[in-house]
């Protein structure tokens, strides 16, 4: 057995698809290893209070498959204190856990990095979110499957749609990124996509809809994310029905739908491949960073970088909405 003898993981922020995988991954990886693994139940709040539980390789079995998170997910107010990091660092060091994974998002790693540096825990994080907004890595887990999900809904509702020659404002969740909408607006073949981090110019907008939409005889999609600036899908969709009132408009807000259901496959073999990646980097001395996967390749991204920096959007995927909607 090396240096480290304990690995603690929790999960934390918006629980996401594939979350199970990655947990599972961490556990087995790290008995493989010859370590001990701890469960902290409830994110951070859960460390704070001592609710850490040794897991073996078949307490995580049978989950591979289930969407949300065994050991619970929460967005805790006290650990971005000092006081609450060092009942948190207390706790782990009374059970001799010195090495940790965190599954989740930027603000999880925020709060991971100040612990490392003032309670000189070991940390590796795991990017874990439906709303892919992690510098560092070419998907987080749970994207994929939000995406999925996204998709067979707007489908659904493109049928009700093409029935009644409607036209409809589909709001997705990402509340500071588009990622989710984009790409579920190319693979609906949606009208216009509506993103945080574009300023929505609505007489652009009716030139595209006027383009595809004709309340006579057809009918229209158009993907509005949930952090959208001038105010999300019911905003924008009054603001085109007083400009159109022959258009006959509906909204339909997707919601937490996008956060639940089994993993795609795509995201059970990410999770457990960030998982393996999580305990070697910790056995190889690794601290404060994320495990991502850039091109096919494991890589670690130290979380002062990964929060420092935003993930853009693909402008050719952007553009890509307005090519195909001619
Ligand atoms: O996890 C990401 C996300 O689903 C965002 O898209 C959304 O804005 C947010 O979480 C909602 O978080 P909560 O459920 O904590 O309100």
């Amino acid at each position: 057995m090396g240096k480290i003898k304990r690995i603690g993981v929790l999960t934390s922020g918006g629980d996401a698809p594939g979350m199970n995988a990655a947990i599972r991954a961490v556990v087995r990886a790290a008995i493989f290893n010859g370590c001990e693994a701890y469960g902290i139940y409830g994110g951070y709040q859960g460390l704070i209070e001592g609710d850490i539980r040794r897991l073996e390789s078949r307490d995580v079995g049978n989950i591979i498959q289930r969407g949300g998170t065994i050991l619970k997910s929460a967005r805790s107010q006290e650990f971005r204190t000092e006081e609450g990091r060092a009942k948190a660092a207390e706790q782990l060091k009374e059970r001799g856990i010195y090495a940790l994974v965190v599954i989740g998002g930027d603000g999880s790693f925020t709060g991971a990095k100040y612990f490392v540096q003032e309670h000189g825990i070991q940390v590796v994080g795991i990017p874990g979110t439906i709303d892919n907004d992690l510098y560092g890595t070419d998907s987080t887990i749970g994207y994929d499957t939000a995406v999925n999900t996204a998709v067979q809904a707007v489908d659904k509702i493109k049928d009700t749609a093409s029935a009644h020659n409607r036209l409809f404002f589909i709001e997705v969740m990402g509340r500071d990124a588009g990622f989710i909408a984009l790409r579920t607006a190319i693979a609906t073949g949606a009208e216009a996509v509506l993103v945080p981090e574009i300023e929505t110019d609505l007489t652009d907008l009716y030139h595209f809809i006027e383009q595809d939409y004709n309340p006579k005889d057809s009918s229209g999609i158009v993907i509005v994310a949930e952090g959208e600036k001038s105010g999300g899908a019911y905003s924008i969709a009054e603001k085109v029905a007083q400009v159109h009132p022959n258009y006959d408009i509906r909204v339909s807000v997707l919601g937490y739908i996008q956060r639940g259901g089994s993993p795609s496959q795509f995201d059970r073999v990410l999770a457990s491949q960030l998982g393996v990646a999580a305990v070697d980097a910790l056995l190889d001395d690794q601290n404060s960073v994320m495990v991502g996967i850039m091109n096919r390749e494991i890589v670690h991204v130290p979380f002062n970088k990964t929060i420092k920096h935003t993930k853009d959007l693909n402008p050719e995927l952007l553009s890509m909405v307005r090519i195909l909607s001619v």
